[in-house]
C-alpha cells in the first residue's frame, strides 16, 4: 500500500511540469558565482537501441563537426565562467567524437572556467587504448560504458551490438592502468532476457572488476519502443540477488542501483538531481534554482547559434515538485542525510515517520524491506521526468514550436 501511495503522490507532482518554447537571453541563467555543474550532450549513435529514450541522431561526420563548433559557440554565448564542480559528457555516444575533439572542447571550456571531476560515457567499441590515453591526458578521470547484457537473444531483440567479455575486460584493464575509473551499465528486464542469465552477466562483470557497476531496471520512459521482458518485482529481486554477488566481490552499495569499489562515483543522475547545472549541446537540460531550460534538437540548436538568438524550452519548477524530488533523492541513496530531512516540509516529514513505523526506514537508513519501495519510487521519478523532446505533451505551445522547426528544416534543406 505505501509504495502505491508514494508513487501516486510523486507522479502527481511531476505530471504538472510543462514547458513553453520561447526566446531567452543567452545569459538568463546566472549562477552568481555559486556552485554549479556542467553537462554536455553528444547525441550521435550508429544504431538505435529500442530500449533507449534519450535524445539521439544518426552519426554523421559533417554534423558531428558542426556539433563541436556549435558547443564552443554556446559556451561563449552563454557566458560560462567560474569553477565547475563536475562535468559529465553524456549521450548518445560521446566517444563517437574523435579523442582530439573531446580534448578540443575541454581545452576551450578551460579558457573560461576551471573543471574538476570530468566523466564521459561511451560504447565499448570506440574506447581503444589510444583513445583512452588521449582522453586521460586531457583530464577525463572516469568513464561509463553500456554493456547491458551478454545475452545474445536479448541484444538482438533490442537491436544492440554485443560487446564481448574480452573487449570489456581489456578496456577496464587499460583504463585503470591510466588512472581512469570505469563504470559498467547493465540492464535487467529487457525483452528475451533471462533473469538467471542476468546474474551470470553480473558474475562475469564482477570477475572483470570495474570500479563501479550500475544495474538499471528497464525504465519505461516515454519514447522507448522495446516491451519489458519481466515485471518490476522480479526485476527488483534480480537486482537484490546481483547485490549478493557484488558484495562478495568487494563492492559497496552506493545507491539503489549503483555498486562501487571506489569513491569516484559515476552517477550523473545523482548530481543532476540535486545541484544547479548548465547543459550544453542539443536537448541538454539546465537547472538554476526553480528555472529549468532544455535546448532544442540539433537542427534548431545549430540554427540558433548561427543566428545568435536563444530559443529554448522553459519551465519553472514549483516548490512541491522540488521537495518531492529532494526526498526521492535522499531515499535513492539508501542513507538519508539528517540535515536535509530536517528541512523537509511537514507533510513529507510525516511520510518519513510513517516509513519508520512501518519498517521501511530505520533512523536514517533504508531497511532491506524499504529497498523495494525505493526501487519503485526511483523508477517513478525517472519515468515521469519531463523530457519535452520525447514527450511533446509536455510542450504548451507545440504548434508554434513545430512551425519554427519546419521553417528551419526547409531553410537548411
Ligand atoms: C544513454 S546510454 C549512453 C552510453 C552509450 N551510448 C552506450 O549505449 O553504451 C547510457 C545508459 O543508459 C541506460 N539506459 C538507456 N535506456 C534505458 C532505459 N530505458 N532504462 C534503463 N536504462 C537505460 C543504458 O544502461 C545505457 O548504457
Ligand atoms: S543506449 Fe546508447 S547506443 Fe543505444 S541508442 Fe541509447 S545512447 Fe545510443
Amino acid at each position: 500500500m505505501i509504495p502505491v501511495i508514494a508513487k501516486y503522490m510523486l507522479s502527481r507532482s511531476f505530471s504538472k511540469i510543462n514547458f513553453t518554447f520561447k526566446p531567452m537571453d543567452w545569459q538568463e541563467l546566472d549562477f552568481n558565482g555559486s556552485k554549479f555543474g556542467l553537462y554536455l550532450h553528444v547525441p550521435f549513435c550508429k544504431m538505435f537501441c529500442s530500449f533507449c529514450p534519450f535524445y539521439k541522431v544518426l552519426y554523421d561526420e559533417k554534423l558531428k563537426k558542426k556539433h563541436v563548433e556549435g558547443v564552443k559557440s554556446e559556451v561563449k554565448l552563454r557566458g560560462l565562467k567560474g569553477n565547475a564542480s563536475w562535468l559529465y559528457i553524456g549521450g548518445g555516444t560521446p566517444n563517437l567524437l574523435e579523442a582530439e575533439e573531446i580534448c578540443e572542447i575541454l581545452a576551450y571550456l578551460r579558457e573560461f572556467m576551471e573543471l574538476k571531476d570530468v566523466g564521459m560515457e561511451g560504447n565499448p567499441f570506440e574506447f581503444t587504448p589510444e583513445y583512452l590515453e588521449k582522453i586521460g591526458d586531457a583530464g577525463i578521470t572516469k568513464i561509463s560504458m553500456g554493456v547491458e547484457t551478454f545475452q545474445s537473444g536479448a541484444l538482438r531483440a533490442v537491436k544492440r551490438a554485443k560487446a564481448n567479455e574480452s573487449l570489456v575486460g581489456k578496456i577496464v584493464d587499460v583504463a585503470q592502468k591510466l588512472g581512469i575509473s570505469v563504470n559498467i551499465d547493465l540492464m535487467v528486464g529487457l525483452p528475451k532476457q533471462s533473469l538467471e542469465g542476468c546474474l551470470k552477466d553480473v558474475e562475469t562483470i564482477a570477475s572483470i572488476g570495474p570500479d563501479q557497476v550500475t544495474i538499471y531496471p528497464y525504465l519505461l520512459i516515454p519514447g522507448v519502443i522495446a516491451s519489458p521482458g519481466a515485471d518490476s518485482q522480479s526485476v527488483f529481486k534480480t537486482i537484490e540477488s546481483a547485490w549478493n554477488i557484488l558484495k562478495e566481490n568487494g563492492y559497496k552499495r552506493d545507491s539503489v542501483w549503483v555498486f562501487a569499489k571506489s569513491h569516484r562515483i559515476y552517477d550523473s543522475a545523482k548530481d543532476e538531481l540535486v545541484s544547479d547545472y548548465f547543459g550544453l549541446g542539443p536537448a541538454a537540460f539546465s537547472t538554476c534554482g526553480n528555472i529549468q531550460t532544455v535546448n532544442p534538437p540539433i537542427e534548431l540548436y545549430l540554427h540558433i547559434l548561427r543566428n545568435s538568438k536563444r530559443l529554448a524550452f522553459y519551465t519553472e519548477l514549483d516548490e512541491k515538485a522540488k521537495t518531492w524530488r529532494t526526498f526521492a533523492h535522499e531515499l535513492y541513496k539508501l542513507q538519508l542525510d539528517p540535515t536535509v530531512c530536517n528541512k523537509l516540509p511537514l507533510n513529507i516529514k510525516i511520510i518519513l515517520q510513517l516509513l519508520r513505523t512501518t519498517g521501511y526506514v530505520k533512523g536514517f537508513n533504508v531497511t532491506d524491506k524499504g529497498r523495494y519501495l525505493v526501487h519503485e519510487i526511483t523508477k517513478t521519478v525517472v519515468e515521469t521526468l519531463p523530457f519535452p523532446l520525447s514527450n511533446p505533451n509536455r510542450i504548451k505551445n507545440i504548434s508554434e514550436y513545430e512551425e519554427i522547426l519546419k521553417k528551419v528544416k526547409l531553410q537548411d534543406a
